[in-house]
């Protein structure tokens, strides 16, 4: 029971914990989800606890919200083996692992200054998932490490 994260990071009453996030990346979950703490979001973070599925994850749970797509679809990215819970009436309803998407829209900044979607026009960026990292769909610009780093928001 020492070894249970439940004890570190109590139970929430309604909204999504992101269990299994590969240890390390919960500063960036949170990043992904725009929560810096600012707006009142009530929010828990565990960090390195161990876990039976990877030797340890990081853990974020926010009460009274769901995931965007946009969302989901950058967090596989950066915690590929994450579960999401859906949780109400501090039961789980609804559980389901990530799955990388073929593309990516928004939430990811082009690195590539003279980029139509880093300019002033209103361009959504638009990444092209790839083996090897995401491709952007309008100047070709590959992000390959530290995806982490090309978060906006
Ligand atoms: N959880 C929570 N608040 C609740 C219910 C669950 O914070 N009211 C958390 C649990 O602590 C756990 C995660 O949500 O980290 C998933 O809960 P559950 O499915 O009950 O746990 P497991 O069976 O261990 O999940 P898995 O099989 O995905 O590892
Ligand atoms: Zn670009």
């Amino acid at each position: 029971m020492s070894n249970d994260p439940e004890l570190r990071v109590s139970k929430i009453r309604q909204g999504t914990v992101i269990d299994h996030i590969s240890a390390g990346q919960a500063l960036n979950v949170l990043a992904i989800l725009s929560i810096d703490g600012t707006r009142g979001e009530e929010v828990s973070v565990g960090m390195n606890v161990p876990s039976d599925r990877l030797s340890r994850k990081d853990i974020v749970k926010v009460e009274g919200r769901e995931l965007s797509q946009e969302e989901l679809d950058v967090l596989s990215l950066i915690a590929p083996a994450a579960t999401i819970n859906i949780i109400r009436n501090y039961d789980v309803v609804e559980k389901h692992l990530v799955e990388p998407p073929e593309t990516v829209t928004g939430i990811l900044a082009c690195p590539n200054p003279n980029c139509i979607t880093t300019e002033d026009e209103p361009v959504d960026s638009h990444f092209e998932v790839l083996a090897e990292g995401v491709r952007c769909s309008y100047c070709e610009t590959i992000i390959r490490d530290d995806l982490a780093a090309h978060i906006t928001n």
